[in-house]
């Protein structure tokens, strides 16, 4: 008997489309765009709801005490702060009418600001558009018309204005000429306060992208697959690479590419990956048969057509892709996906697409290697058609991801794992808050967070989750509390312990900014149809909130601004007026130095001990091997953290315990058990994997670190390390198998078919996998991460092959879901 409730997110049903691995590209750094908006509509869907699974009414295992709890604190700090932020209150009418504004800050720290707006009609075959830029010097509190620098030309707005990296002070724009049949690009290198201009030999079909290491050196695609490239910042520009159809910056000044030999990207799988140097000078092919590629951290991975159908496998290298491994990833058809969700030099999350189109998939962790994966997360939701997953680094505190699960029920419910994707647990329920409609037990649900899913679902969510690297253990989120996410009016939700316990902060949606890393907040209510004046801030991490009306004549809000890096103490409304006549942009912009009299000392910060209850406990707090403790702002101080201010941080080892390890190949943990045992089937066999060449080290004892773990003595596994490569036999030849890459000579190829034992700790079940085996490729088998699953709840983690980078602190306001897409 379903109970209908139609007030919780489901899974919507989308249409088929082949899935395309490793495409999440990543937010432009540093932008934001503005849409003046349109009534979004709240979307309810009605599908029957089955019973919640067993393990999401399970509370988390930690039981921490809110840092807050800790500190008596009133609402009173802050008085007579109304004619102190009057006096720091500025506001700059544009004399322009367009439909967008694009922002991008300009270096770190030089409060200069570029707003380029755009006015568009399609008309006919031809676009008209014209471009106008405004440029800022001072945080935004005043502009200049600088539109005479791009002489009226239109821009791209599309692509976005390109910042250099780090401090270069390089602008890009990319502009269409005679009536989009020709391109040109205005570009600065003095913090856009002069431009020069270059016409293009082609048009570009994506912005053109620096060299991270040599922002003089550019890099672009243009509209007929050919690779271009600049080493004299667009002045000059060479042919690279006919027929290619995606194209990375590696490291090192090195390029990647998928090359068809045949003439069509659409002949995927049939792609040779190849890696070019020197900027052009060597070009190698690094792999064939590729059905596409990705980079994060250190490694590089191909997915590789197996020559059985229309499987495809992971493959993964290290060294720049002369050596290659096949990751013990299972293998994905055509309609299947694999992406990177997160990743660092140390390990990957990786998500992997289930057969079908079901809107969900399965989480793996990575070894240090980038081969042995665990099982992390099932029914991990990211969507074939939209590409959005709600997947979230939690920036501010290490170790904690925050992602959705597809209930059984299609419902859309959190999880949070605070370990780097070794267990996955409900989000606590905050205190004050009530459970919705949507939990059948009022007293017991747990919190849902909505990110970009909900958003892509056109959800009233105007922003994504917000973490900041230098706002310690700071997260706020729309959410909502119950037994899935709801699609009711969600509220803003703030955890000041990187995600243990939670407070209802803000009711009803806000946009919402981090300051003074971490020591202001502020946040703007987000009402589409109704105009507004004021801004809330807390100094106290959300706890008790200011309200000051910034104007008397309210505003259409479309956005707030702020500089990335959460250092800055100036913020920008940006929204419209309405006159009888016309629409015109506005923006106020605000400097809260003068609310925040004094400038923070010692007294104003406490120790922190994350992912800890009792400071005083030896063995609290340790996670992945060391603990860290904090000097943080107290809630109670009202004072300026400063531009300069850096996260203070003791790193402590802790002692090693087997679960400081995962199993390696041939190895597993039996239910309830952290010790890493032979697989049975393995035992006394001649083992179902080969390899060529040495630097393939499979000596193991059975365990190994977990990446990033830094733990010291203690418990370490102690075994003879046994050379899995005597046993390995290379009788079985195969043809028609993998990467044949130019350095091996004709090696011979072995091909074996192997079964995989995959335990499934909820229910006992064996599944029966087959892998191909080949040539160079190690296959790995499962090992679970750790022992104390709760049910079917969690064993797996996964990465992009390229994060947004949310954590940069620039979110879009974009109304319009497409600029979320996967290119
Ligand atoms: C602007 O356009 C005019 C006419 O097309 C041209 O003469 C002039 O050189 C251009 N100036 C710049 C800065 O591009
Ligand atoms: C293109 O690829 C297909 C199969 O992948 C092959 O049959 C065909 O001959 C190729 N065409 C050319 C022109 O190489
Ligand atoms: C998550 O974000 C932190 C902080 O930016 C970063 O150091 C870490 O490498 C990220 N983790 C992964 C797996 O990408
Ligand atoms: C705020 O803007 C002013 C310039 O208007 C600038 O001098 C100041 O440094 C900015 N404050 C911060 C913290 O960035
Ligand atoms: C593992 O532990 C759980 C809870 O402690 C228990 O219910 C279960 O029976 C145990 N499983 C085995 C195989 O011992």
């Amino acid at each position: 008997m379903g109970l209908l409730l139609p007030c919780i997110l489901l899974l919507s049903a989308s249409t088929f489309t082949a899935g395309v691995d490793f495409q999440r590209g990543p937010k432009p750094f540093g932008q934001s765009v503005f849409v003046r908006r349109s009534y979004i509509e709240e979307r309810a869907a009605n599908i029957v709801k089955r019973s919640l699974p067993a393990w999401l009414s399970a509370s988390p295992k930690h039981s921490i005490k809110r840092r807050s709890a800790e500190q008596g604190d009133s609402c009173e700090a802050l008085q007579g702060y109304d004619t102190k932020l009057a006096e720091n209150t500025h506001s700059y009418t544009f004399n322009d009418l367009s439909g967008s504004v694009s922002l991008a800050w300009v270096g770190d720290g030089t409060g200069v600001i570029l707003a380029l707006t755009t006015f568009q009609v399609p008309f006919f075959m031809i676009r008209l558009g014209q471009s106008k830029l405004y440029r800022s010097e001072n945080y935004g509190k005043s502009f200049q018309d600088v539109t005479n620098l791009i002489n009226n030309t239109f821009i791209r707005s599309e692509f976005g204005i390109a910042i250099g990296p780090e401090n270069s002070g390089k602008v890009i724009l990319t502009g269409e000429v005679s009536g989009g049949h020709g391109s040109r690009i205005f570009v600065s290198d003095d913090f856009g306060k002069s431009f020069s201009h270059q016409d293009l030999p082609f048009i570009p079909l994506m912005q053109i992208t620096y060299n991270p290491d040599n922002s003089n050196v550019l890099m672009v695609l243009s509209n007929s697959n050919e690779l271009w490239l600049s080493e004299d910042f667009g002045s000059n520009w060479k042919k690279l690479h006919d027929m290619v159809c995606l194209v990375k910056w590696g490291r090192k000044n090195t390029i990647f590419l998928t090359a068809s030999l045949n003439g069509s990207c659409n002949d995927r799988g049939m792609l040779e990956l190849r890696r070019i140097t020197d900027y052009g000078k060597t070009t190698k092919t690094v792999a064939s048969k590729v059905y596409s590629f990705g980079l994060g951290g250190r490694f590089l991975f191909a997915s590789v057509m197996t020559g059985k159908g229309t499987m495809r496998m992971i493959h993964v290298s290290v060294d720049q892709g002369e050596t290659w491994n096949m990751a013990q990833l299972p293998p994905v058809g055509h309609e299947q996906f694999y992406s990177i969700l997160a990743a660092n030099d140390e390990m990957v999350f990786m998500h992997v697409d289930e057969p079908g189109d079901t809107g969900f998939g399965t989480i793996y962790v990575s070894d240090d290697r980038g081969t042995v994966y665990s099982k992390s997360l099932e029914r991990h939701l990211y969507t074939t058609t939209g590409g959005d997953t709600d997947f979230t680094n939690v920036t501010s505190l290490r170790g904690v991801f925050i992602t959705s699960v597809l209930a059984e029920d299609n419902s859309v419910q959190s999880v949070v794992s605070f370990d780097q994707g070794g267990e996955w647990v409900p989000l606590r329920k905050p205190a004050d808050s009530k459970c919705d409609a949507t939990a059948k037990d009022p007293d017991k649900c747990s919190l849902h967070i909505h990110a970009a899913y909900s958003i892509a679902m056109r959800l009233n969510v105007p922003m994504l989750p917000l973490t900041e690297p230098n706002a310690v253990g700071l997260i706020l989120a729309h959410g909502s509390v119950g037994d899935a996410i709801s699609v009711m009016k969600p509220d803003v939700y703030v955890s000041d312990d990187g995600g243990y316990t939670w407070i209802k902060a803000l009711e009803g949606p806000h946009h919402y900014a981090i300051l003074d890393s971490g020591g202001l907040l502020v946040a703007v209510e987000h009402s589409v149809n109704q105009p507004i004046n004021k801004i809330k801030f807390s100094t106290d991490e959300g706890q008790c909130w200011g309200v000051y009306t910034f104007t008397k004549d309210p505003i259409y809000f479309t956005g707030l601004a702020s500089e990335p890096g959460a250092r800055s103490m100036n913020v920008s409304i940006w929204g419209y007026r309405d006159s009888l006549l016309s629409q015109y942009w506005i923006s106020i912009t605000i400097d809260f130095r003068d609310l925040l009299t004094r400038d923070c000392d010692d007294n104003d910060y406490v120790q922190w001990l994350a992912h800890s209850d009792d400071i005083s406990d030896p063995n609290d707090g340790c996670m992945l091997g060391y603990k860290e403790k904090f000097l943080r702002l107290r809630k109670d101080s009202v004072c300026w953290n400063g531009r300069d201010y850096e996260v203070n941080t003791q790193p402590t080892p802790c002692p090693c315990t087997l679960d400081d390890f995962l199993c390696d190949f041939g190895y597993y943990r039996q239910e309830n058990s952290s010790e890493c045992v032979e697989q049975p089937d393995l035992k006394g066999k001649v083992l179902e994997f080969c390899l060529h060449g040495e630097e393939e080290k499979l000596q193991t004892s059975g365990y190994r670190k977990i990446p990033g773990d830094k733990c010291e003595g203690g418990e370490m596994p102690e075994r003879k390390e046994i050379d899995l490569r005597k046993r390995c036999v290379s009788d079985l030849v195969g043809p028609e198998l993998l990467i044949d890459s130019p350095s091996s000579k004709s090696v011979p190829i072995v091909i074996t078919v192997i079964i995989i034992m995959l335990l499934s700790i909820a229910a006992g079940v064996v599944f029966v996998k087959k892998y191909v085996c080949g040539g160079r490729f190690l296959v790995h088998r499962y090992s679970v991460l750790q022992q104390h699953v709760e049910d079917n709840a969690v064993d797996g983690v996964d990465d992009p092959l390229e994060t947004n980078h949310t954590h940069n602190g620039k979110i879009e306001f974009h109304d319009d879901s497409d600029e979320d897409l996967l290119e």
